[in-house]
């Protein structure tokens, strides 16, 4: 007899739970300023995406508690029922009129955003989705009746074909993540809007990764191209930049009430809580009078791709293109199981960061994803550099690297060794 159990565990993830190091789902504490403590070893943290360092900010905890004091910790309902507070009221008018969009709804996370989309796949309608799209794209994809149209990753050429191959008069919806989330390279919004403007397609972004953080203003992708009026409909989340839990979808008003009442994701779920929102709102007053913080995880970003480039390692970007400087930095690996053990000696060295492997990204295509944050100094920087030029060259990837001079490590680190 088959078990269901045994039938469905990969021998990766079985290999996971039995034999060290165990990159995933490690308990951490004292999270905060760029760093953690793991087995009450003190890390630099590059695994977390809090872009800005909000989430442990004095101001945006303040808020959160204070909210969790009036109103409880949960609205323990739906937004339909006995779950809409003033504070969603607020935050939904708030990220309209930072996206200049007519309307928004926060949903209780950013995987929850894009679920709600599904309404807008009915049936008969047509799909268009970038190969390396969030599992949340994909689901919602998958949750609707429309049909798919996978086109390889930010290949506008795969796209256009695709789009021009279509009847005329099928409805058809672009999606795309903003800033994607594992190799760090953004949309081609340009000529995606293009495209959905030739082929009468609506174009759906999310800024997961980008909303508070790229363009002047911090409002996403579409500012840092200069277009403000690409976006038909954004999705993101309130889990990176904002320093909280939940999700967004912002576009006009129309759509959004649309959503409001018919997307499953908003009605069938408890929403959103009241520390998450005032931690959500705390932290937008932030983003919109602090501009130095996005600066600042972008100089920082940028400083690291050329250290790690220095050493030889790939830190992305398609052939023969400018990278973007985005705070999500890519070091290539291939490899999962190497990829695993990359990892293991990183953290040996003091830094905590994110492997990344199948299905995240494709099988072979394994990586060390690391975020940066605006609470990075630059002596996180240094050991940042530090613990990849050691762990690189014990593992032959990087031949002849030489450690880069740097301040001395903080006594904590070296006496919890
Ligand atoms: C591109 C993208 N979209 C959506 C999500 C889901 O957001 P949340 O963690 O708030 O559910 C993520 C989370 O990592 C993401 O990277």
């Amino acid at each position: 007899m088959a078990d269901i159990f045994d039938k469905h565990l990969s021998s990766f993830a079985r290999a996971l739970t039995e034999t060290g190091p165990r990159p995933f789902s490690r308990p951490l504490t004292a999270i905060g300023e760029g760093e953690a403590l793991v087995d009450g070893v003190r890390v630099v943290m590059t695994a977390c995406n809090d872009y800005l360092g909000l989430s442990a900010d004095p101001r945006v905890t303040a808020a959160a508690a204070k909210a969790a004091g009036e109103y409880g910790t949960s609205c323990s309902g739906s937004r339909l029922v006995c779950g809409t507070l003033p504070l969603h009221e607020e935050l939904e008018a708030r990220m309209a009129a930072f996206l200049g969009r007519e309307a928004a709804i926060v949903t209780t996370t950013g995987f929850q955003a894009n679920l709600a989309l599904t309404p807008l796949f009915g049936r008969g309608d047509l799909v268009f989705s970038d190969a390396a799209n969030h599992a949340s794209l994909v689901d919602a994809i998958r949750l609707g009746a429309a049909a798919k149209r996978l086109y390889a990753h930010s290949d506008m050429a795969d796209l256009e074909r695709q789009l021009a191959a279509a009847d005329p008069g099928t409805a058809k919806i672009i999606v795309t993540d903003g800033l994607f989330s594992m190799e760090g390279d953004l949309c081609r919004l340009p000529e995606l809007t293009v495209l959905a403007r030739r082929h009468g397609a609506r174009l759906v972004v999310d800024g997961a990764h980008d909303i508070g953080l790229l363009g002047p203003g911090g409002r996403g992708v579409a500012e840092h191209f200069g277009l403000p009026d690409a976006v038909d409909l954004y999705t993101g989340t309130l889990s990176k930049c904002f320093g909280s839990v939940g999700g967004v979808l912002a576009g006009p008003a129309t759509v959004i009430n649309y959503l409001r009442y018919t997307a499953r994701p908003v009605i069938f779920t408890a929403s959103m809580p009241p520390a998450a929102l005032a931690a959500a709102l705390a932290a937008l007053d932030i983003i919109e009078a602090e501009p130095e913080r996005r600066m600042r995880v972008l100089d920082l970003a940028g400083r690291l791709r050329s250290g790690l480039r220095e050493f030889g390692l790939s830190t992305g970007g398609a052939e023969g293109e400018p990278e973007a400087v985005t705070p999500i930095v890519p070091v290539h690996i291939g490899d999962e199981e190497l990829c695993a053990r990359m990892w293991g000696l990183l953290l040996d060295e003091g830094v905590f960061a994110h492997a990344v492997v199948a299905p995240a990204v494709p099988m072979g295509r394994a990586l060390i994803r690391l975020s940066v944050q605006a609470t990075h100094t630059d002596d996180h920087l240094s050991r940042i550099l530090d613990a990849f030029a050691a762990a690189g060259r014990r593992l032959g990837l990087i031949p002849g690297a030489r450690p880069l001079p740097r301040q001395a490590r903080p006594a904590d680190v070296m006496s919890a060794r």
